[in-house]
């Protein structure tokens, strides 16, 4: 599937409908995320937030490991919304995480804010000169 091929409103809805289950009650701040995966399905996450604030994690990442339970390893394009009063881009922690099961993916930013331009940026952009699992020594043809 090209990048023009992909359906952001189908994502965007996804992403919305999900943000809509955010547990926040430290931050107040719901995010609603939806992966499109390898097979053309849609997997989805929103932040879950926990008393003890380093435990807190992320719509993205909820998103991915959804995705990895749900038996795909291929993340084709993700969109993220936010109430923000412009679209927010994925953490970095995030940008690593998407990293591990995806090459340059499209990411979509997207805000439930009346009036709000959405954008679309990568992952290439986002996380230049990533580290991989195939720079590991212990990876089959990787450095030693
Ligand atoms: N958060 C996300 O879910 N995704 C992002 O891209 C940025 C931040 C969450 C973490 C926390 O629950 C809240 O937003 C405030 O940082």
């Amino acid at each position: 599937m090209n990048r023009s091929a992909i359906d952001w409103d189908a994502l965007v809805d996804a992403a919305t409908d999900a943000r809509s289950n955010a547990y926040v009650p430290y931050s107040t701040f719901p995010v609603g995320a939806a992966i499109l995966t390898g097979s053309g399905r849609i997997v989805v996450g929103c932040n879950v937030e926990n008393a003890s604030f380093g435990l807190c994690i992320c719509a993205e990442r909820v998103a991915v490991d959804t995705m990895v339970a749900s038996g795909e390893r291929e993340i084709r394009a993700i969109a993220v919304v936010t109430g923000a009063p412009s679209p927010t881009p994925p953490c970095g922690m995030c940008r690593q995480v998407l990293a591990e099961f995806a090459q340059d993916i499209p990411i979509h930013l997207a805000s439930t804010v009346p009036g709000t331009m959405a954008r679309t940026t990568s992952l290439a952009k986002l996380l230049p000169d990533a580290f991989r699992g195939d720079m590991l020594p212990s990876h089959e043809g990787g450095a030693s």
